[in-house]
Parts: structure tokens; C-alpha cells; sequence
């Protein structure tokens, strides 16, 4: 069996398709959607990650702001400027581009930013409302792009079996919970388990957010299984996944490739929130 290409910048594409008509509605209800944008320091990919972020608002009329503010920013500067965000009634959306510099701290900054203003979903109140089960909350955004990828390619969720290979807050566990909101039997793998290839070979839907470099070999995957892999790895100057991907797509039913699988989906469900957040207003 080859594996079907679960295309994720095509998905990506048709999502910010849907949603510029949205912003479009929006707009004319005088509700222009705003995503601001902070980054702090000149790490380079913080400011990669924050200029792709400011064109894809762009190309579908969201209006976004980014804040750049020097390394050497004080904790007071940055609190006063997301207070600032978090009181203007044009901002929808409010994301903190994360590492920090290691002179602030991250959890206190995402702690301050107005909860309906997180559409990064790191704010305690939704990472809290994820777990009793309240889809009122924003959702972090690589995991809610997971669950999107896996529903419109078609697979049946409910009653299946899902092993997520990871439990960090922003991807392993929020997808853990995404999916047991939506009725899946759910295991979440760690460092720390005892046969990771054993729990593997068990999914239906296997999600693999460890950041180990084609850790996930073939004899770790059930015939026909659907394969999401949200890793990002530089190897000898090339992007590769958490999956081996060429071993992998000759045993599952479908697989995301990396680059253009996960990681378009995450931008695309950070613009579905900020227009979410600006719809609720
Ligand atoms: N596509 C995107 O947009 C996107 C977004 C975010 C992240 N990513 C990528 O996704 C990957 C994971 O990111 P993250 O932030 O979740 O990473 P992280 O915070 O480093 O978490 C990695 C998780 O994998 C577990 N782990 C490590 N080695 C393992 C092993 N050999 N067997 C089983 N579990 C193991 C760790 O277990 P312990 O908890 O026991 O340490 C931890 O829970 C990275 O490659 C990252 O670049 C992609």
C-alpha cells in the first residue's frame, strides 16, 4: 500500500479561502478583524515566523500590527503594551511570538493578555476550558490545525483509536483533548514510556509532536493508519518530521508530508480565531 498525501497547503489554502469571505462580512458589519502581534528580540525565526504571519493576515484583509520591541525590553514595557492591546477595541487578537528573551517571563506575559484576545490558546482560562470540555476557548493553534487536517480528509475520529507522541502544553496535550472531545480513545506517549513502537502500532490516527528526527519507523504503524506529523527537524540543512516518512507512506493509509503538511494548517488556524474572536465581539 502507498500511503494517500493528506495535503495540507492545499487545506490551508481553501481555509484561508473561506475565511477572507468571512473577513469580507466582517468588514462590512464594521467589524474589521485586528491580530496584533508582539516580538520581542531579534531571534531569527521568531521573526520569520511573525512576518509569515503578517502577510497571511494580509492577503485575506485581516488588519495586523506587529510589535517589535529590542531585547532589552523590561518586563514593565512589555506588560504596558499588551494591557494597552488587551483595552483597544480594534485588536481581536493578541499573540506574544514565544521564546522570550530568558530576562522575562513567559508564563506571566501570557498570563496577562485578555483571555478573549488569546487566539494562541496558551492562556490558563483556555487551556482550562479545553479540559472540562467548553468550546468557547481558543484552542492552541498546531493541534486545532491537527483535528481540522484529520476532519476534512474524511477519517472517522469517534471510537478510534489515537496514540499522540508527545505531551507538550502547546501540541501533545491540547491534541490529546481535542481529540477525546471528539469521542476518540485516546494515549498519550512520552519520554518516559515503556514501548513507544508498541502503543504506535495500536492507532488509527497516529499524531507524532516529539521533535526526534523520523523517529516513527514503519514497523510502528498499523496497516492503514492515518499519519499526522506535526515535527519540524533541520537535519544536513533540510526540513524533516518526527515520521520517516519514505519508510512510513508504504505501510499507512494517509500521511502528511513535512514541510506542507501541519505547518501551513497552524497559520491558517490562527486567522480562523482572530476572526472568530472579531465575529464575537
Ligand atoms: N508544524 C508546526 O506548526 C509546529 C508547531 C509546534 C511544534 N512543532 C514541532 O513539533 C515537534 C514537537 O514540538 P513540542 O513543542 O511539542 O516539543 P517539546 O515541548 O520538546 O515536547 C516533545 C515531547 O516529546 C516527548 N518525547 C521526546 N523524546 C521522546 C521519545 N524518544 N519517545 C517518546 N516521546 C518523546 C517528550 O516527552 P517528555 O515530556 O517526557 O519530555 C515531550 O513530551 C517539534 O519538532 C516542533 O518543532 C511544529
Amino acid at each position: 500500500m502507498t500511503a494517500r498525501i493528506i495535503d495540507g497547503k492545499g487545506i490551508a489554502a481553501e481555509i484561508r479561502k473561506e475565511l477572507a469571505q468571512k473577513v469580507a462580512d466582517l468588514t462590512v458589519q464594521g467589524k474589521l478583524p485586528g491580530l496584533d502581534v508582539v516580538l520581542v528580540g531579534d531571534n531569527p525565526a521568531s521573526a520569520v515566523y511573525v512576518r509569515n504571519k503578517e502577510k497571511a493576515c494580509r492577503e485575506i484583509g485581516i488588519n495586523s500590527t506587529i510589535h517589535r520591541l529590542s531585547e532589552a525590553t523590561t518586563r514593565e514595557e512589555l506588560l504596558g503594551l499588551i494591557d494597552r492591546l488587551n483595552r483597544d477595541t480594534t485588536v481581536h487578537g493578541i499573540l506574544v511570538q514565544l521564546p522570550l528573551p530568558s530576562h522575562l517571563d513567559e508564563d506571566e506575559v501570557i498570563n496577562a493578555i485578555d483571555p478573549e484576545k488569546d487566539v494562541d490558546g496558551f492562556h490558563p482560562i483556555n487551556a482550562g476550558k479545553l479540559q472540562v470540555g467548553d468550546a468557547d476557548g481558543f484552542v492552541p493553534c498546531t493541534p486545532a490545525g491537527v483535528l481540522e487536517l484529520v476532519k476534512r480528509q474524511g477519517a472517522a475520529i469517534q471510537g478510534q483509536q489515537v496514540v499522540v507522541v508527545g505531551r507538550s502544553n502547546i501540541v501533545g496535550k491540547p491534541a490529546a483533548l481535542l481529540f477525546l472531545r471528539e469521542n476518540a480513545t485516546v494515549t498519550i506517549c512520552h519520554s518516559r514510556t515503556k514501548d513507544v513502537a508498541a502503543e504506535c502500532r495500536r492507532a488509527d490516527i497516529l499524531i507524532a509532536a516529539v521533535g526526534r528526527p523520523q523517529l516513527i519507523k514503519k514497523d510502528w504503524v498499523k496497516p492503514g493508519a492515518v499519519v499526522i506529523d506535526v515535527g519540524i527537524n533541520r537535519v544536513d540543512g533540510k526540513l524533516v518530521g518526527d515520521v520517516d516518512y519514505e519508510e512510513v507512506r508504504q505501510v499507512a493509509g494517509a500521511i502528511t508530508p513535512v514541510p506542507g503538511g501541519v505547518g501551513p494548517m497552524t497559520i491558517a488556524m490562527l486567522l480562523k480565531a482572530t476572526v472568530e474572536a472579531a465575529a464575537r465581539e
